[in-house]
């Protein structure tokens, strides 16, 4: 294994690693992807079997150009109201962290879509990974670079601690931007559903395309419902034990020593703190915020970095926050439910 920065000649050794059948993490900018040529089944193999992943949960292939679409999907099998969607969605979220569920092209080998007839194609805006995807045979199918059930890598360190040697190269393109990973959109059932809440809210879609339907495995909707492939329970998860809370419950719990929160914003932590005298027990670090004035956007890049960060602190069990339910909220609260699920 090589831990490389994203100069361009490092880019040009990764992508022609990925030509040869090896595997390359890189940056997005919603999470760190775990890449191989998507075009070579033996390479897709050792994708499942480096992060530990069932083989029924298909993969999503990464692509450079919005043209590129038609080396992943077969468009034209979508009908004509399907197609006017698509278009409208790559002008508006392309490059951008929306993944598509389109019929899928026959040239790319099953197992990246786990036998199913649809593929996830999404376009990366991180400029690490559209030149890789570019010098390597224009599409890359890449899971997020973690071992399967564990949280999502949004920093170079982050693979290399939980995958180390068992990828070939790690292209270092510094933090993620978005931090929760992008938004997945089926367009191949009638009404577009979203498979998984992420870094495109439900309100942005529908302003452009209309009603979207959420999918009833998509945590932050219904717990315990059947799940669509890979929408599994235990995705997201840290080693240490973890609940969530709303605000209400979160203010009013009291102080355990050995245990960490996780607040949304600074105003319920103070209030946690002040009316429950806890300042003196419990240390700053081991309840740290997402966002101190509440923004969205910034919880969410910060939610797996600070996920990664209280999972090391040892704590007998962490406490978080659910954030509220809009724009980048449900995806945040669909990372932090899954989170929990893990306890039963
Ligand atoms: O932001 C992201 O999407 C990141 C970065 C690396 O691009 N990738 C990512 O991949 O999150 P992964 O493998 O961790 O999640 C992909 C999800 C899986 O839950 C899988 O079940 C779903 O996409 N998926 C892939 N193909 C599908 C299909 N044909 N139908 C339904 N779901 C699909
Ligand atoms: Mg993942």
């Amino acid at each position: 294994m090589k831990l490389f920065s994203t100069y361009a000649d490092k880019i040009r050794a990764a992508a022609e690693a990925l030509r040869a059948g090896l595997l390359v993490a890189f940056p997005t900018e919603t999470v760190y992807g775990l890449g191989a040529d998507c075009f070579n089944p033996a390479a897709l193999a050792r994708v499942f079997e480096v992060k530990g992943r069932p083989r029924f949960d298909p993969l999503i292939v990464h692509i450079a150009e919005p043209d590129a679409v038609d080396r992943a999907a077969d468009v034209s099998l979508l009908d004509s109201q399907g197609r006017r969607r698509l278009a409208l969605l790559i002008r508006r979220f392309w490059p951008g962290p929306l993944t598509l569920i389109l019929p899928k092209q026959d040239a790319v080998p099953d197992l990246a879509s786990s036998g199913l007839p649809t593929i996830a194609v999404r376009l990366p805006a991180h400029p690490v990974a559209r030149n890789l995807i570019r010098l390597s045979t224009g599409a890359v199918a890449a899971p997020s670079a973690n071992p399967f059930g564990y949280l999502s890598p949004t920093c170079a360190e982050h693979v290399r601690d939980q995958l180390g040697d068992r990828v070939d190269y790690i292209l270092d393109g510094g933090p993620c931007l978005v931090g929760v990973e992008s938004t997945i959109l089926d367009l191949c059932a009638g009404e577009p559903r979203i498979l998984r809440p992420g870094g495109v809210s439900r309100e942005e879609l529908e302003a452009l395309i209309g009603p979207v339907s959420v999918s009833a495995a998509s945590g932050a909707e219904a717990s315990g419902a059947p799940r669509a492939p890979g929408q599994l329970k235990s995705h997201y998860a840290p080693r240490t034990a973890l609940s969530v809370h709303p605000r209400d419950e979160m203010i009013a719990l009291p102080c355990e020593t050995g245990e960490a929160r996780l607040f949304f914003e600074a105003a319920s932590r103070d209030i946690w703190l002040g009316t429950l005298a806890c300042r003196s027990l419990v240390p700053e670090s081991w309840t740290p915020v997402l966002s101190k004035r509440g923004n969205l956007a910034e919880a969410a890049a910060r939610l797996f970095e600070l996920l990664h960060f209280l999972d090391g602190l040892g704590a007998s069990r962490i406490r978080a926050e659910l954030v509220p339910n809009r724009g980048l909220g449900p995806a945040i609260n669909d990372r932090l439910i899954r989170a929990a699920e893990k306890d039963g």
